[in-house]
């Protein structure tokens, strides 16, 4: 007995749905898996567009082209305006299309919205990296809530780690129908970085070569607005003054409330170079040759570890506890001076540093997608269950990046 109901004729029609930078380099290799997936399944890309310039970039290097653009960014929009525009934007698009699956990431406003406008229409939900939590209610902000309300909506819930599926299980959802899939931040990953690119944008090439060390750093989460990015600032700067041989690498988010102050704390050092978002493909590979990683964000707590690269976490809490107890990331909150600590430590001490450049892949094996795949048609009844994606045993960490790093597409 299938899980859900298919069309009687014709193929399933998928619906992805996604809004922001993170969650288009995610969806990216499902959107490419769901196009090669034979003539069962058609699939339609709708983006809500809650952030332009950072998706358009990921859009452009993944080579996706949106059947809908709701283009409902606005400066300095709150999460009620971001959350109704996107209702209503999906209103007319699921109205007219009728799918038989949507298909959303994650926990920004755009992936609750769309759950929820899915449901509305009685429209089944995907739900892609489901299941990470802090168990904070307010941390990170929205994103917890927005990941759990997901949940309750979601009918497929594509968990990347077994951990992540048994929160789910705890949370009373059916394993059945809970696939453990992998994260597809892995198979973006693989199809991007090399230890042989070459960088585009100008100064990127030979950062962090012939003695010198790179350190980058971002920060945007709404937690940490205000006073606690400004403490961040000052511990970076703190760093750059006390070793010479490090250059820092700021990719400053282009939301207001973190550009102004990141620009005022650390604009005008010479060492400092501050740039707006990267393209992907720049960014990863830079990743995988910084000293480490100092930074907020979901995603490079996936990526840095399957690079063993060191990340210091500013943040209280993670809902990806699988790379702290690897060793490669640790949580030291955004207090300055603690900061400057974590970061001095990394660059004084080598066997620290060693301890932490870990390869960990508990995160995926490059194959996400294409089990997401495998799920979606077993649940539509065309095919078998998938087997789960089962991470390495903590024992098979490399301790070298290069040695690490065993992309498909890297022979
Ligand atoms: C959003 C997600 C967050 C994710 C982050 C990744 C929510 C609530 N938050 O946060 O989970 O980690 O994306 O970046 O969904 N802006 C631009 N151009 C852009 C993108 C943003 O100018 O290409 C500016 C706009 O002024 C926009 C503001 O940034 O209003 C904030 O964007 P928003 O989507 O509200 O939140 P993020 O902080 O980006």
């Amino acid at each position: 007995m299938a899980l859900l109901a298919g069309p009687d004729q014709g193929p399933i029609r998928i619906m992805s749905v996604f809004g922001t930078r993170p969650e288009a380099v995610k969806m990216a290799p499902v959107v490419s898996a769901l196009r090669q997936a034979g003539p069962d399944i058609s699939s339609l890309v709708v983006v809500t567009a809650q952030h332009r310039e950072m998706l358009d970039q990921v859009l452009r290097h993944f080579a996706i082209r949106s059947d809908y653009d709701l283009d409902i960014m606005r400066p300095r929009q709150t999460l009620t305006q971001i959350t109704v525009r996107a209702l209503r934007g999906l209103e007319a698009v699921l109205e007219r299309q009728r799918p038989h699956l949507v298909l959303v990431h994650g926990d920004t406003s755009t992936t609750f919205a769309a759950s929820l406008a899915a449901f509305f229409h009685r429209v089944p939900v995907g739900h892609v990296e489901a299941g990470l939590r802090t168990g904070e209610r307010y941390a990170p902000f929205p994103e917890e809530m927005n990941r759990r309300l997901t949940a309750v909506l979601a009918q497929l819930n594509f968990a990347p780690t077994p951990r992540a599926a048994a929160n789910l299980a705890r949370e009373g959802v059916d394993p059945a129908v809970v696939f453990v899939t992998g994260n597809t931040a892995i198979d973006a990953l693989y199809q991007t970085y090399s230890p042989a690119y070459r960088f585009v944008t100008p100064g990127l090439e030979g950062l962090g070569a012939g003695g010198r060390r790179l350190v980058l750093a971002e920060a945007h989460r709404r937690e940490n607005w205000g006073r606690r990015m400004e403490d961040i600032c000052r511990a970076l700067r703190r760093l750059v003054d006390a070793f010479p041989e490090v250059d820092l690498l700021f990719s400053v988010h282009r939301n207001p409330q973190v550009d102004s102050v990141v620009r005022r704390e650390l604009g005008g050092h010479p060492r400092v170079s501050l740039l707006a978002p990267l393209p992907y493909p720049e960014w990863a590979n830079l990743v995988g040759r910084a000293h480490f990683v100092v930074s907020d964000s979901g995603g490079v707590q996936e990526e840095a570890p399957s690079l063993g690269v060191p990340v210091l976490l500013l943040r209280d809490v993670t809902e990806r506890p699988e790379a702290i107890e690897a060793g490669t990331v640790r949580i030291v909150g955004t207090d300055a001076s603690r900061v400057f600590e974590a970061c001095a430590g990394l660059l004084r001490d080598p066997d620290q540093h060693r301890a932490m450049a870990t390869a960990v892949n508990p995160y995926g094996d490059g194959r996400a997608a294409e089990r997401i795949v495998a799920a979606i048609r077993y649940a539509f009844g065309l095919g078998p269950r998938p087997p789960d994606f089962a991470p390495p045993p903590p024992g098979a960490a490399r301790p070298t990046k290069t040695e690490g790093f065993r992309g498909r597409g890297q022979n």
